[in-house]
């Protein structure tokens, strides 16, 4: 299961490749500036329909170019299905199976992603929005009710929101069940989808690093003691007087402790890194069980985030994954012993031009 061709039009230096990938693990190489990320962007833009390092599509356009397309031919259960995505800065266009597609939701989950990349160890550091994004993209590819849920969770926040804003409370009533209702079905499926991971994670996390006490739990966003709907109209006149909704799944996070401390402020970067790095690898693990299900690694540098012994720990756990991957590093030595993969493709990268070793 994977990407059995990948078609890039004008991303960045890359001006027209076509490659056929491993369906294991493939390992990219060549100097800086070659297009190596470039590359992992347009496969990125296959599934997300948006960039990893550009918040604007345009910049991500080949200069001497109006839009961009990248196309892709995936086996998933024994069936060939076609991929494709333009781009130009304005519009988008998806195709999937030649038919076009309205929705980024059904690349998202025909070609499920997960990236591994230098600004991925901010999820333990930053703020909870990514890691409710971390958590949601897991909770999305478990289970297939998440979506419907959480949109209409969405909708129903952003409504109670504006007429707090506005002050007419008399409305608000329809809002809050609707909210307390799907909130609380996004909050039981990230529940039910960390107990699942969190197994997972302590297994993963034992290869790279000895931590005795440590545990992932989520925060709700509430006290889930109290039903929502209740919480909603007795935080009412604050809610009122600051023009938003103080309670409910949007203000959820998940914590890391070692020791019963918060991760963040015990461990050291390195070892923030490791437990980045393993929480990523869970969730990749974890679709990987499930019957059916496939997905993408991509990483980005490989050899500038991690040591030499993590990365031959990696590899390793690659190796047993049921799983493609794409990994670049600037020499071919920093991927260490690839003989130990027994499906892999060599590919080196010059100025744009990918060629398959
Ligand atoms: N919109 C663009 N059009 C053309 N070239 C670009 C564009 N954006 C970036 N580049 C260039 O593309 C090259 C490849 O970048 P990148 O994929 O980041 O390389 P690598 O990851 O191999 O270091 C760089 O030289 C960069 O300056
Ligand atoms: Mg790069």
């Amino acid at each position: 299961m994977g990407l059995l061709k990948l078609d890039i039009y004008h991303v960045r230096n890359i001006q027209q490749q076509s490659i056929k990938p491993s369906e294991h693990i493939n390992f990219i190489f060549g100097e800086n500036a070659s297009g190596k990320s470039s590359i992992l962007e347009a496969i990125y833009i296959l599934g997300r329909a948006k960039s990893f390092r550009s918040a604007s599509i345009k910049s991500v356009i080949n200069t001497q170019q109006q839009h961009l397309v990248v196309a892709g031919q995936l086996s998933h259960q024994h069936q060939i299905q076609q991929l494709g995505i333009q781009l130009d800065g304005k519009a988008i266009e998806i195709h999937i199976n030649r038919q076009p597609s309205q929705k980024r939701a059904d690349l998202a989950y025909a070609l499920p992603l997960q990236l591994i990349h230098p600004k991925s160890y901010e999820l333990l550091d930053a703020g909870p929005q990514i890691r409710r994004e971390f958590l949601d993209w897991g909770v999305f590819n478990h289970d297939e009710h998440f979506l419907q849920a959480w949109r209409r969770f969405k909708k129903a926040l952003s409504q109670r929101n504006s007429l707090l804003k506005s002050k007419q409370s008399q409305q608000l009533n329809v809002w809050d069940k609707e909210l307390a209702y799907y909130g609380t079905i996004v909050d039981v499926s990230r529940r039910q989808y960390l107990s699942n991971l969190k197994p997972v994670f302590l297994e993963i996390i034992k290869k790279f690093l000895d931590f005795e006490y440590l545990d992932i739990s989520l925060v709700s966003g509430w006290d889930t003691e109290i039903p929502l709907l209740q919480l909603l109209e007795a935080d009412l006149d604050r809610d009122l007087r600051y023009g938003f909704t103080h309670s409910g799944p949007h203000r959820a996070d998940f914590l890391i402790t070692v020791n019963k401390q918060l991760a963040k402020d015990f461990v050291s970067r390195g070892q923030l890194k490791l437990l980045v790095l393993s929480l990523k690898l869970a969730q990749v693990q974890l679709l990987a069980n499930k019957q059916n299900a496939m997905s993408c690694i991509l990483i980005d540098d490989f050899a500038a985030e991690l040591d030499i012994s993590n990365r031959a720990k990696l590899l390793e756990f690659l190796a047993d994954l049921p799983c493609q991957v794409f990994i670049t590093a600037t020499e071919m030595a920093d991927f260490g012993s690839v003989e130990l993969i027994k499906n892999y493709r060599l590919f080196h990268v010059e100025q744009g031009n990918i060629k398959q070793l």
